[in-house]
């Protein structure tokens, strides 16, 4: 028996990094699990690893016909949501100077716009006491350089949790909010460039952290998974951490 038996996630990113390490673990405990990305062959490797609790849906989370589209099909498939991963998102990172309309607009337009409306859509169809966890970040509260836009964006969606779980209590649903810090993804290097530089990065990123790595996309899982089942049952509008002590540094 897993803890998800007979439950409905969806997870927003789940084609790759930590979305698709939460959607295994969901999966792994027996949920079904809606993964969401806009790249097809990205999405069907993920589903096809992810094994046949995965429905994979193709759309961006920046386009409200899409996330109605969403609705639309699992409300066609008799189906609730218990948990829902709002977790598709991502950035570059500038310093102020460097800072342009499009990198302001990009990163907003995923982070923060693309995740109310995700939550809006997704609403109707939660079930009373369902779990929605937003992936938000320690850049939310540090102030490493580069990561002002970035971090804006993050602490848009720390704030708006604490709203929502107000807000929806009335249902019972909890909000909360998965901070992860440095987490070996392919979004994380993928500015990087080659091996080399990428191993460089890695050993700059590491050196900030007190646990002295990066973490891996499975931690961050565990905490996703730890807030979306019945461990977490009195746990609404908090930050769960999970980065090696990077953000308790300074
Ligand atoms: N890795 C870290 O160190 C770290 C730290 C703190 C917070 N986070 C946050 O954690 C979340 C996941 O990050 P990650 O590092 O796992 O990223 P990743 O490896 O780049 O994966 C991002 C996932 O989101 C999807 N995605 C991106 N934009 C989307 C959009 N507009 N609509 C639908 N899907 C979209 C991607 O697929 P497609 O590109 O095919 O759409 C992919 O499945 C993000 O919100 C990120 O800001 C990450």
């Amino acid at each position: 028996m897993g803890q998800l038996d007979g439950r409905t996630a969806v997870v927003t990113g789940g084609s790759a990094g930590i979305g698709l390490a939460a959607a295994k673990r969901f999966a792994a405990d027996g949920a079904h699990v809606y993964v969401t990305g806009r790249r097809t062959p990205e999405l069907e490797a993920a589903v096809a690893e992810i094994g046949p609790l995965a429905t994979p849906f193709r759309g961006d989370v920046s386009e409200i016909v899409e996330l109605d589209r969403l609705a639309a099909t699992i409300t066609a498939a008799g189906e609730r949501i218990d948990v829902l991963l709002a977790n598709a998102g991502g950035g570059s990172f500038r310093t102020l100077e460097d800072v342009t309309e499009e990198h302001f607009d990009q990163i907003f337009r995923t982070n923060v716009r693309g995740l109310v409306f995700t939550v809006q859509k997704m609403l109707p169809l939660l079930v009373d006491g369902a779990s929605v966890i937003l992936t938000g970040s320690t850049a939310a509260f540090t102030g490493n350089p580069a990561f002002g836009v970035y971090g804006a964006s993050k602490g848009a969606v720390h704030a708006i949790a604490r709203v929502w779980a107000n807000e929806l209590s009335g249902r019972r649903i909890r909000v909360n909010t998965l901070a992860p810090g440095y987490i070996e993804t392919p979004g994380l290097l993928a500015g990087a460039g080659d091996e080399q530089a990428k191993e460089r990065a890695r050993g700059r990123l590491s050196a900030g952290v007190p646990l002295g790595r990066l973490g891996r996309a499975e931690e961050a899982a565990d905490a996703a998974m730890f807030l979306a089942g019945d461990q977490s049952t009195f746990m609404t509008g908090a930050e769960l951490v999970v980065d090696g002590g990077e953000s308790r540094r300074r």
